[in-house]
């Protein structure tokens, strides 16, 4: 059982942001229309064996065509939000030089659509989609990457810095290191290890010089940038597993947090060989730590880890559903992800642990005492979706069940945690954003795992609701409902003829 839609809607702190996230390479397709220059993934992602069942991202959702009909099904969800990404290579065919045209102008419609029906735009600078012309420069490997990113960014904050909300400069790059460069799962699919420690550095160079930019270009919105953060959690009592985990800690977390939020990388990474392999002068820290408007959090699950390298380096059901046969890294692993039996598990067999979203906060909080206001800008779970029909009335339904489950626990533990009396209280968390709108290509794993709260059919391409996406529906149009009685109640206590302000009011939600 789940908390009911209105039970949710009244712990729901004044002003909290309910959106929806996609990412443009997961949803637009298109991929060689109106200029658009080729990104490493659509390389990647064409070599037979590489993406689940051989899919292809060449149509995806085909949202480059639909985006219209996309904007009028947030509408109808009643969302507050939309966060996106800017493609890179659309905008920069081949990642630096002047923009195009074409690519602008897509973004151009897909804001002014967006305002128009009252959603207001979060947009990502760089969600994983690098120009192949980069890639093949180096990638993340190369430093000058981090300034075409940088330079990407001010012709971003030129075009639509009048129009975007809330900026994030970049989203997760420890996974783009981990699983591009690290073990090879995704684009550019190296496999370097510890070798590919400079892509850490380079992607958080990249986020300080897109904030520098975004800065200098006066945009309006607030800027931030989004980690990934999972608690790790030690296998058993065993003190190596503890230290393993903290070392998983660190490689997935503080590696990424620290020099964001604290100015510098973890004593321990300093300390290791590595670290002086490559170029990294305090300036770039000082770029790297400046000033943040928000934080953005993406929580999909806590992690169990084990000391030794066990049979892979993440559980078979997990590396199968990503594609892949990751074991061959097993072998020289000093430690490995566990499985947990105990817990129920999506389609990728990701732990379903809504108690780790509080957890996840509570350790953000006790690390980053300094940390801006928090936006999780990311959550979800992909299950396999049953398509039921009606006969009678000849309408589908989906009743994902599971995925509303997670939606609604993970939002519910998240807004406690950082209640008054919260184990998180410190944090002032100002939203959730559902990953994702639509099913999509969910990377290595294709269209296998689907998250969306709309289901798409990938030969017809249309887009059918959820039980998930009417439970959404419904937690707004309650929160909705109770933000009006607490306009109300404000407005019978003001005097006749003073004025309301329009954004004072505190909604009964936020009382009870
Ligand atoms: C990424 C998304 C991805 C989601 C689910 C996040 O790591 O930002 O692009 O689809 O997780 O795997």
């Amino acid at each position: 059982m789940h908390i009911t839609a209105k039970d949710l809607a009244a712990l729901l702190p004044s002003g909290f942001t309910l959106g929806v996230a996609t990412a443009a390479f997961q949803i637009e397709g298109a991929l060689e229309e109106d200029g658009r220059g080729p990104a490493g993934w659509d390389r990647f992602a064409a070599r037979p064996g590489t993406i689940v069942g051989d899919h292809s991202p060449v149509v995806a959702t085909d949202h480059y065509h639909r985006m219209p009909q996309d904007v009028a099904l947030m509408k109808q969800l009643g969302v507050d939000s939309y966060r996106f990404s800017f493609g890179w290579p659309r905008i920069q065919p081949t990642g630096k030089g002047p923009a195009n045209r074409a690519g602008l102008d897509f973004y151009d419609r897909l804001l002014d659509e967006l305002l128009a029906n009252g959603i207001s735009p979060m947009a990502t600078v760089y969600h994983w989609d690098t120009p192949l012309a980069l890639d093949d420069d180096g990638g993340w490997m190369n430093r000058d990457t981090a300034y075409r990113l940088g330079e990407y960014a001010a012709i971003l904050g030129e075009a639509f810095g009048d129009r975007v909300d809330r900026w994030v400069t970049i989203n997760e790059p420890a996974t783009v290191t981990t699983n591009g460069y690290t073990l090879g799962l995704h684009s550019p699919g190296k496999d370097l290890l510890l070798g590919a420690f400079p892509t850490v550095h380079h992607q958080l160079l990249g986020h300080g010089l897109a904030l520098q930019a975004l800065r200098a270009a006066a945009v309006r919105g607030e800027i931030g940038m989004t980690n990934v953060y999972s608690p790790m959690v030690p296998n058993s009592i065993n003190p190596l597993d503890k230290v393993a985990a903290g070392l998983m800690d660190l490689a997935q977390n503080t590696l990424y947090a620290d020099p964001v939020l604290k100015g510098k990388y973890p004593d321990l990474v300093r300390a290791a060989k590595f670290f002086s392999s490559f170029e990294h002068p305090d300036e770039d820290l000082e770029l790297i730590s400046a000033p943040l408007d928000f934080y953005g959090l993406n929580y999909y699950m806590p992690t169990k880890v084990a000391v030794g390298p066990g049979s892979g380096a993440v559980p078979a059901s997990m590396a199968e559903a990503m594609g892949s046969d990751i074991s061959a890294t097993g072998g020289t692993a000093p430690f490995h992800v566990e499985a947990w039996p105990e817990a129920d598990i999506t389609a990728y067999g990701w732990p379903v642990k809504p108690e780790y979203m509080g957890v996840a906060l509570k350790e953000m909080a006790a690390r980053y005492p300094n940390l801006p206001p928090v936006y999780i800008t990311e959550g979800g779970a992909s299950f396999e979706d049953i398509l039921v029909r009606d006969k009678a009335t000849n309408t589908v339904s989906i009743p994902d069940e599971r995925r509303l489950k997670y939606l609604s626990d993970h939002i519910e533990a998240a807004v406690k945690a950082t209640a008054p009396g919260g184990i998180a209280e410190s944090i002032e968390l100002r939203g959730y954003y559902v990953w994702s709108l639509l099913d999509n290509f969910e990377w290595s794993a294709g269209y296998k795992q689907p998250f969306g709260l709309l289901h798409v059919d990938f030969e017809s391409l249309e887009r059918t609701p959820k039980a998930s996406y009417y439970w959404l529906q419904e937690l707004i149009e309650e929160r909705n409902l109770l933000q009006a009685a607490g306009m109300a109640v404000a407005q019978a206590a003001v005097p006749e003829g003073a004025a309301i302000p329009d954004d004072g009011a505190t909604p009964v939600g936020a009382m009870a």
